[in-house]
């Protein structure tokens, strides 16, 4: 059996947008979501006994069942338990470059990896759609993050729509160290706020469904116009998350000034992000927030746009 060394890519929301509840629990979501070049890797390494084992070099990710790529593991052994039996278990190396907790799915790109990387190990040759079907279990963003690329994202997150590559597109990610935000407390205070102009009916919520499918950001993608793109950056968790953590405002605020193509937070969360149009531009954006800023828990990034989210970056026997 085969080694297997991943990478797997974070995504930002170019979109999100909160249109109702589900039956389910989770709301109902119109998203657009990007995969970035910012990027953990993944090692996967057969075992001789039948365990799961991981490893992580970020001190604050929890290596038993909590973590999600743990979770990814204990599933495909679980729906596949006479190749597990035969084969063994598995060790799982998580090298984390992604922030945690930042808003930028670094748990679900893990977990997208553990499944594609057992796919080929265990040599199940299983669908794109089953490897999806099998994510959306495990969180939300997971089945995106098996394809990656620009998508758009309705349900829960999990029913996905291809949308063309964006190209030229530079992102600065900036995040404080020592803040990470809930998901679920984001949503839950979004709902104590706003719940009350939820979608309550199933045709409003196709109509609503429709408005993103043709909406501004989804027409600007389609015309490759990378400044329409910056300025229809939407997400309706800022309206829970900015006005809890000011210094998050003051960041994004701080972006805004640097005539970036266009800024906003990622998820929940609390990562803000803009996006430039070189490389160039991007280094410079990053060196002026730092200084303006000048706080040493404030982190940033420069990473293009990537369309593929999990790629396999070597095997051997
Ligand atoms: O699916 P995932 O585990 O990433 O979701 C984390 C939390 O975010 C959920 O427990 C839920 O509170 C919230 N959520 C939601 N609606 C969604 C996705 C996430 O309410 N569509």
């Amino acid at each position: 059996m085969r080694s297997y060394s991943l990478t797997a890519a974070a995504k930002i929301n170019l979109h999100l947008e909160i249109i109702g509840d589900r039956p389910d629990g989770f709301h109902e979501l119109a998203m657009v979501l990007q995969s970035v070049d910012l990027c953990d890797r993944i090692d996967l390494r057969p075992l001789s006994t039948d365990q799961i084992r991981v490893h992580c070099n970020h001190p604050e990710v929890p290596v038993d069942q909590r973590n999600l790529a743990y979770k990814a593991a204990a599933l495909m052994a679980a729906e596949f338990p006479d190749t597990f039996a035969q084969y063994g278990g598995v060790e799982i190396n998580i090298h984390k470059q992604i922030p945690v907790g930042a808003g930028l799915a670094g748990g679900s790109t893990n977990a997208a990896a553990v499944l594609v990387g057992l796919d080929l190990m265990w040599q199940l040759g299983l669908t794109q759609s089953e490897l999806q079907e099998l994510g959306a279990r495990l969180g939300s963003d997971v089945p995106f993050c098996v394809v990656g690329g620009t998508m758009l994202a309705t349900g829960r997150g999990e029913e996905l729509a291809p949308l063309p590559d964006l190209n030229q597109i530079y992102v600065v990610l900036a995040k404080y160290r020592s803040l990470s935000v809930s998901t679920a407390w984001a949503y839950q205070t979004f709902r104590q706020q706003f719940g009350h102009a939820y979608v309550s009916n199933v045709q409003e919520l196709e109509t609503r469904r429709q408005r993103v499918h043709s909406g501004p950001m989804v027409a600007a993608i389609a015309h490759r116009n990378n400044t329409e793109i910056g300025q229809r950056l939407y997400n309706d968790l800022e309206r829970i998350v900015l006005p809890e953590y000011p210094q998050v405002q003051r960041l994004r605020e701080q972006f805004q000034q640097q005539g970036v193509l266009g800024t906003m937070m990622s998820g929940s969360g609390p990562t803000v992000f803009a996006l430039t149009e070189s490389q160039t531009q991007a280094e410079q954006v990053r060196e002026r927030v730092q200084v303006a800023i000048a706080d040493p828990d404030l982190e940033l990034w420069v990473a293009p746009l990537t369309n593929t989210s999990i790629r396999i970056a070597s095997s051997r026997p």
